[in-house]
């Protein structure tokens, strides 16, 4: 089969063809190993860079699983997008049991965020500073521990922090990212991550938006989807499509991967490459897919999307063959 990175670098403006990855597949010869070289130029960690594995106690760290993925990019000549340095459902139980003062909570994580950007810098090219801030009901901040112990400025708190900790360790072409998810379908949601991010802007701490689209073969809409990119369009960040997947089970209403599915999922895979890739060349970063073998996805059955059925999401079956999404994938990039 024709190879995804192959093909994305020879478009007009080539971006980086991401995949989500775990330390353990990136063993030699693995079949993950041997598509990400020949498909992916670009990985993100779908769990071992985040705070709960990295940060076991205050200023104690569990770099291996991180290393390792980091290592691999940087052997392998692929892009490493880091994922993510503030999220609340990735804090320690350490940091969630924290008895000290709101003041000694935020000096943990300027900590946190200071020896992590610090330990990656030159390493890592761009950061999810701050992932999911904004709730999905009406638009308002997210009630995180965050925003309870260090108030309503604490993105730009922890923005400003990994900025003073790439420069202070010489790594000024870091990108900083605001991460989250829905905003093309939840209008509210959508609104308050742009006050976050024109917040952001304006004191020049950010340098793209991360578009999560955990996406279903019939949501969000193609004009939807080209609404929502294209505020970030106009502010001049960099657009990362950073966890795409397209559920095809979502009502579960299927129990095989119908024909009818398969074809609806590879036409939605090409439309949102399409959408992707006709962005302006200023404002493309990564196109990110969720993971790699349908059956190792986080979907089917999950507790959180409240999947009670199996589901089919990703480019590669169970055995690492390309399905038809994947078609669908380079078809978008004609
Ligand atoms: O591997 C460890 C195991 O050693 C440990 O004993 C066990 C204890 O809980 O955890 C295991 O790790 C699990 C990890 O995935 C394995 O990769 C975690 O339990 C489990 O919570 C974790 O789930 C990840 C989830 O984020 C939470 O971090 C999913 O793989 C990952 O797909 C999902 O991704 C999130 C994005 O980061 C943010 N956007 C939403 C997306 C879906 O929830």
């Amino acid at each position: 089969p024709t190879f995804l990175k192959v093909k994305a670098n020879k478009v007009a403006n080539p971006f980086f063809v991401g995949m989500a990855v775990k330390a353990a597949q990136l063993t030699s010869g693995s079949g993950y190993d041997i598509i990400l070289k020949n498909e992916f130029s670009s990985i993100s960690a779908e769990y071992e860079m985040k705070m709960d594995p990295i940060s076991t106690a205050s200023g104690v760290y569990n770099w291996a699983a991180a290393d390792k993925i980091v290592a691999y990019g940087n052997a392998n000549g692929i892009n490493v997008h880091g994922h993510a340095l503030v999220w609340h459902n990735a804090v320690p139980n350490w940091l969630k049991d924290f008895s000290g003062t709101d003041a000694e909570f935020a000096l943990e994580v300027k900590k946190y965020i200071t020896d992590v950007v610090t330990h990656y810098a030159g390493k890592v090219k761009s950061w999810d500073v701050v992932n999911e801030a904004a709730d999905d009901n009406g638009g308002n901040m997210r009630n995180t521990i965050f925003l309870q112990r260090m108030g309503p400025n604490y993105i730009k708190d922890c923005f400003q922090w990994a900025r003073d900790a790439a420069n202070a360790a010489g790594d000024t072409s870091l990108l900083l990212f605001y991460n989250d998810y829905a905003t093309s379908t939840n209008i509210p949601k959508q609104d308050r991550v742009f006050t976050i991010v024109d917040d952001l802007k304006a004191s020049n701490l950010i340098d793209g938006i991360g578009f999560q689209m955990h996406n279903t073969y019939l949501s969000p809409t193609k004009a939807q989807i080209e609404t929502d990119l294209n505020r970030a369009v106009t502010k001049g960040l960099k657009i990362h499509i950073s966890e795409l997947d397209i559920q095809v089970n979502q009502s579960n209403d299927i129990s095989t991967f119908t024909n009818e599915r398969r074809l609806a999922q590879k036409e939605k895979y090409k439309e949102i490459v399409k959408i992707y890739n006709a962005l302006p060349a200023a404002n493309k970063y990564a196109l990110t897919v969720w993971g790699m073998k349908d059956n190792e996805s986080w979907i089917p059955y999950s507790t959180e999307l409240n999947h009670v059925g199996n589901d089919w999401p990703l480019l590669y079956d169970s055995n690492f063959a390309v399905k038809s999404s994947h078609t669908g994938f380079l078809e978008g990039l004609d």
